[in-house]
């Protein structure tokens, strides 16, 4: 009976081990991330930022410096997804990216690591629950993190 148990705890184990490696492989071999359609995937991703972003105000108008740690930390996350977000050829008339992103491309990368850079500081700083600090951030961060790419490499929306 424990011979029997063991035997089939270690086919369990051994197909597991078979499926994760075929899981993998096969996620491997499509280098695919995301729904399929990276331009809903950013448009999705920037409105997450946005929303963030708004969210953080509220809570620095509110006194609530701590609690906008977490919506640092989306945007710094969400920073690292951009440049994977912008392949070649996926400027649609859908799409309010500018032609400059892949003539500039190394720009374009230096702004969303920009962009994470600003979004740790803020997350670090929020942490620390001192508003002065936050605030000197929070004043600076809509021009200087998430500007610095949209003046250059963003068709501006109609208003
Ligand atoms: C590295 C460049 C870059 C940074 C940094 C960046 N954005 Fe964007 N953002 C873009 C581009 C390019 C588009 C247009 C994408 C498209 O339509 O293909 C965009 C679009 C948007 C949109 C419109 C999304 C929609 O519904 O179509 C919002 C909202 C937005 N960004 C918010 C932000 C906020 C807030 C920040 C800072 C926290 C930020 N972005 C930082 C490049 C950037």
């Amino acid at each position: 009976m424990k011979r029997h148990l063991t035997l089939g705890t270690a086919l369990v184990v051994g197909s597991l081990a078979a499926l994760v490696v075929v899981g993998f492989a096969a996620a491997q071999a499509t280098g695919r991330v995301g729904s399929g359609d990276v331009l809903a995937d950013r448009q999705r991703l920037m409105k997450l930022n946005g929303a963030s972003w708004a969210d953080a105000q509220a809570k620095f108008k509110a006194g609530n410096i701590e609690a906008i740690a977490v919506n640092a930390e989306t945007i710094a996350i969400n920073a690292t997804h951009i440049p994977a977000l912008f392949p070649q050829g996926s400027l649609t008339e859908k799409s309010n990216a500018k032609p400059e992103i892949w003539q500039k491309w190394s720009e374009f990368e230096a702004a969303a690591k920009n962009l994470q850079t600003w979004a740790e500081r803020l997350r670090d700083t929020a942490r620390t629950k001192d508003a002065a600090a936050t605030e000197a951030i929070v004043k600076d961060f809509g021009r200087q993190a998430c500007g610095t790419c949209h003046t250059p490499f963003r068709v501006p929306p109609k208003s």
